[in-house]
């Protein structure tokens, strides 16, 4: 038998003045993107930016539903949309952005989204880093690979197809 261990390193940076111009741009649109989140049942408004390596930039915000489980993440909206209009392409940084008064540190993406990121993150070599903030607050957390988020995770390998 043998013991495993997993863990990994994040920044958590105070403002915006570590962070590159592409990066500011990115949280910017992200955070801009909450504006359209349609979160009439949560009040959770959340926006997402896309950057590709190539340079291509996507967004998309939640979208709920009086049914709930028809609604939909920003995460996955913001692929969708990405893919969408581009095809698949080696993405190369994705900002997530939370609008809501009770929230004070940024959320990390749900387990569903994860799984979604890495569908995309298993096609390509390099990482996809994430930048995770709230509206109006200053922290914004860096998390260097999206594939930190999801360790022994499934994927289509395993379908043997
Ligand atoms: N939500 C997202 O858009 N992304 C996440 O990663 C977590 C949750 C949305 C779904 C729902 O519209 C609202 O936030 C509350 O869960």
């Amino acid at each position: 038998m043998q013991e495993k261990e997993y863990s990994f390193q994040y920044r958590m940076h105070t403002g915006t003045g570590l962070l590159s111009e592409a990066d500011v741009l990115l949280v910017k649109l992200a955070t801009e993107t909450t504006a359209r989140a349609y979160a009439p049942y949560s009040r959770f408004h959340v926006g997402v930016a896309i950057l590709s390596v190539d340079g291509k930039v996507a967004a998309g915000s939640n979208q709920e539903n009086g049914a709930f489980p028809v609604g939909q993440c920003a995460e996955r909206v913001a692929l969708y949309n990405f893919t969408s209009q581009y095809g698949r392409e080696a993405l190369s940084t994705i900002a997530i952005a939370v609008d809501n008064p009770l929230q004070e540190e940024p959320a990390s993406p749900c387990g569903a989204c994860r799984q979604l990121l890495m569908e995309y993150r298993k096609h390509q070599t390099d990482a996809i880093r994430l930048l995770l903030c709230v509206k109006g607050r200053n922290t914004i957390i860096e998390i260097p690979d999206v594939a930190y988020l999801l360790p022994l995770a499934f994927d289509g390998s395993f379908l043997g197809i």
